[in-house]
């Protein structure tokens, strides 16, 4: 039976209705998007939620409530109805000018904050990190979601974040606005490392310590594969590495090579299948102690390396 709009309803009906259009319409966690929309629109946290379920909603909140599920059910992901997505415990605001971050994205976080406290040990220094003395590259920041994060670790450290999409960055820096990390990151439109190479001079060259990537990497061969909300929803630019999807990494690399100090850290986000392609172009004298790390799924996940 198709899932009737109440005119007024309370809060558990309105959410098993939710629930029953959006699995009608073989929408993934269907449960968990009908409860975010059911929030958005009542403006009200979980806890209220399950602890008020005879509570009756009005006739304009169940109006929204069910122009939220219908465009839901048509393939608009939840995050661009509700405007935001968490991330390693930050709120961001999300546009259709930003890759939706993704929990897997945390791996980067993890990785390369245990990466710089190995460092540390290993020049018998405390590794509990403030950041201070660190410089760092975010390279395809989108929403600013890693460098945000990084801010949070590493309050001390000096944080550039590039990308090639001016409304990108425009979200960017809204949300480092909001968090309260304005001053700690520069926002930078440049192609990958570019804007940085007229910045380092001979006298005073602009080495970093970490560089840090999601860069996009899904083949464009792959476009009829991938969902709807994915497809139709998330901006080209940050989904397509060119037409196989690995393609950025290799002047990514190159680059980074150059712009990183002995003994600074390179931690790249890898597409599902990207390994066999990436892993090889870190086989050169200019890198070492190179790792890969899984996601929860067991993918490889996160291509690490030092600059030697
Ligand atoms: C996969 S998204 C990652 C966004 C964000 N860092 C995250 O992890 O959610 C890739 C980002 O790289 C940007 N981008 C694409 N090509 C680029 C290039 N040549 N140079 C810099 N940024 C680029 C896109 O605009 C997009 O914001």
């Amino acid at each position: 039976m198709p899932a009737q709009q109440s005119k007024s309803a309370d809060v558990r009906t309105a959410l098993k209705q939710g629930i029953h259009l959006l699995r009608e319409a073989h929408v993934p966690s269907d449960t968990l998007a009908a409860e975010l929309l059911l929030l958005h629109v009542t403006h009200r946290d979980r806890t209220w939620l399950y602890a008020h379920p005879e509570e009756i909603l009005d006739p304009q909140t169940i109006e929204s409530y069910f122009s939220l599920l219908r465009r839901r059910a048509a393939g608009e992901p939840t995050q661009h109805l509700t405007g935001k997505q968490e991330f390693w415990g930050l709120e961001f605001e999300v546009t259709p000018d930003v890759l939706i971050p993704r929990p897997e994205t945390e791996h980067l976080i993890e990785v390369a904050l245990d990466r710089l406290a190995v460092r540390e040990l290993r020049h018998g220094r405390d590794p509990k990190l403030t950041g201070e003395g660190l410089t760092i590259a975010d390279i395809g920041t989108g929403s600013g979601c890693i460098a945000a994060a990084l801010a949070k670790e590493l309050p001390a450290a000096i944080i550039y974040a590039t990308d090639i999409s001016p409304a990108a960055l425009a979200v960017a820096q809204r949300n480092a606005t909001r968090i309260g990390f304005s001053d700690h990151i520069a926002f930078l439109k440049s192609s990958l490392l570019d804007s940085f190479s007229p910045l380092a001079t001979r006298h005073s060259p602009l080495l970093f310590d970490l560089v840090i990537s999601n860069p996009p990497y899904i083949g464009r061969k792959e476009t009829s594969t991938l969902p709807i909300e994915v497809r139709d929803h998330e901006p080209a630019t940050a989904l397509y590495g060119g037409e196989e999807g690995y393609e950025l990494y290799c002047q990514l690399i190159l680059q980074a090579a150059r712009h990183l100090r002995s003994g600074g850290l390179l931690v790249l986000e890898l597409g599902h299948d990207s390994l066999p392609a990436v892993r090889p172009l870190l086989d050169t004298p200019k890198w070492t102690n190179v790792h890969v790390t899984n996601d929860l799924a067991g993918i490889p996940r996160v291509l690490s390396a030092e600059r030697t």
